[in-house]
């Protein structure tokens, strides 16, 4: 195990003893922050904040000034694999991301730039590298990437969607046209999160936000398929330690054998999911990490203690389980509540590791 001064993270992720659960939150760097919206500011747009090492690290560490958290993640998004590949990313205040191209057909296939991470997204990895020092042993950094599936959907609607119709037409009617893009962000994602790992990201994510939308068929050939040749082609180790892998499919809770299947170690689970349901479909297979709806954040301290205790008490005794929001937070949570949820996690999930 890398020598980390917390690495109950990690241990989660493998199924090793822990003496708490671990928590961290997806998005805990983001707007609900007031020293986030003033850094952004600074910075002049989100992609500035990005691409700047200084302040994508500064960042990354104001919630592990306020709150214990038990990892870090690279603050980047998952759309700067397409920006590099060409597509002009782009963000319009209030309408979230956009692309200055999108992807119609065989020709914009071709003629997506063939990407290599270390060089093309290097300011990635230097923002990997700088927070590693920062972090100075502390606590675990994650690193992250989109799912194939994700990316394209996209990359194919050229910003969000809400009923995903051309990307899904794409699917349906030219699936070898669908096939061949999967393939090609696989690898690139591939070759992606290596990159991070090289940088020093000590566990990854993939974030497969879209998966859901798909029908059971749909899910395992289009996205969870491509999920599966990243994992394969990923050289999980760092320092003689395997790096962990979640898999996050928002709206994926029925597909969880299959997900479990796929060689990560452990699967990122929304609110949807019955925690002890999946724990006994998983068995001691993989970790799961999840999985409070983030709307609870908005009641009050004594709410969100009820909601983590339901949480810790349906996954039960044992290692295996990463404490998370079921997704991102939402812009507008009361930073206290956010302490309320994690002092809760820390003070109620000892007596599940005796
Ligand atoms: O978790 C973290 O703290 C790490 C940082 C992170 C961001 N995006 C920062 C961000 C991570 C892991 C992501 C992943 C991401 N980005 C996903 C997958 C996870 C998910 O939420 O399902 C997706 C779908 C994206 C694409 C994207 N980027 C969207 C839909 C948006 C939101 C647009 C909006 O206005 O709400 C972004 C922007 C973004 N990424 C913000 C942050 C903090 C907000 C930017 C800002 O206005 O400051």
């Amino acid at each position: 195990m890398v020598s980390l001064k917390n690495d109950r993270f990690l241990r989660a992720l493998l199924r090793k003893p822990v003496d708490r659960t671990p928590i961290w939150m997806m998005r805990q760097a983001g707007r609900y922050l007031p020293e986030y919206r003033e850094t952004r500011r600074l910075a002049g747009s989100f992609l500035d904040l990005c691409k700047n090492t200084e302040l994508a690290c500064e960042v990354t560490m104001q919630p592990l000034r306020r709150y214990s958290m038990d990892a870090a993640i690279l603050f980047s998004d998952i759309l700067t694999v397409p920006d590099a590949m060409g597509l002009g990313l782009y963000f319009e205040e209030g309408e979230g991301p956009r692309f200055r191209k999108s992807i119609n057909n065989e020709s914009d296939v071709r003629n997506l730039k063939s990407i290599k991470a270390e060089d093309d997204l290097s300011y990635v990895m230097n923002a990997v590298r700088a927070i590693r020092k920062e972090l100075n042993g502390d606590i675990p950094l994650i690193g992250f990437s989109g799912s194939p599936w994700t990316l394209a959907t996209y990359m194919v609607e050229g910003g969000s969607s809400k009923d995903f119709a051309k990307v899904k037409t794409m699917a349906y009617s030219q699936p070898e046209l669908m096939h061949s893009l999967l393939g090609i962000l696989a690898d690139a994602v591939a070759d992606y999160l290596g990159a991070q790992i090289s940088a020093g990201a000590q566990a990854v994510q993939i974030f497969d936000t879209w998966g859901g939308s798909l029908s059971s068929q749909g899910y395992k050939d289009f996205s969870l398929a491509y999920m599966k040749r990243i994992i394969e082609q990923l050289s999980v180790t760092l320092e003689g330690s395997s790096v962990p892998v979640i898999l996050f499919t928002k709206g994926g809770g029925q597909w969880l054998p299959f997900i479990a299947e796929t060689g990560a170690h452990a699967i990122g689970i929304d609110w949807t999911t019955d925690i002890k349901n999946a724990r006994s479909q998983v068995g001691d297979l993989v970790a799961l990490q999840g999985n409070m709806d983030p709307a609870i954040l908005f009641s009050s301290p004594k709410r969100i203690r009820e909601e983590v205790a339901n949480i810790l008490e349906g996954f039960g005794k044992g290692t295996g389980h990463v404490f998370n929001l079921g997704h991102g937070i939402t812009p507008g949570v009361d930073p206290d509540n956010v302490s309320a949820f994690v002092d809760a996690v820390q003070e109620l999930s000892p007596k599940y590791h005796l």
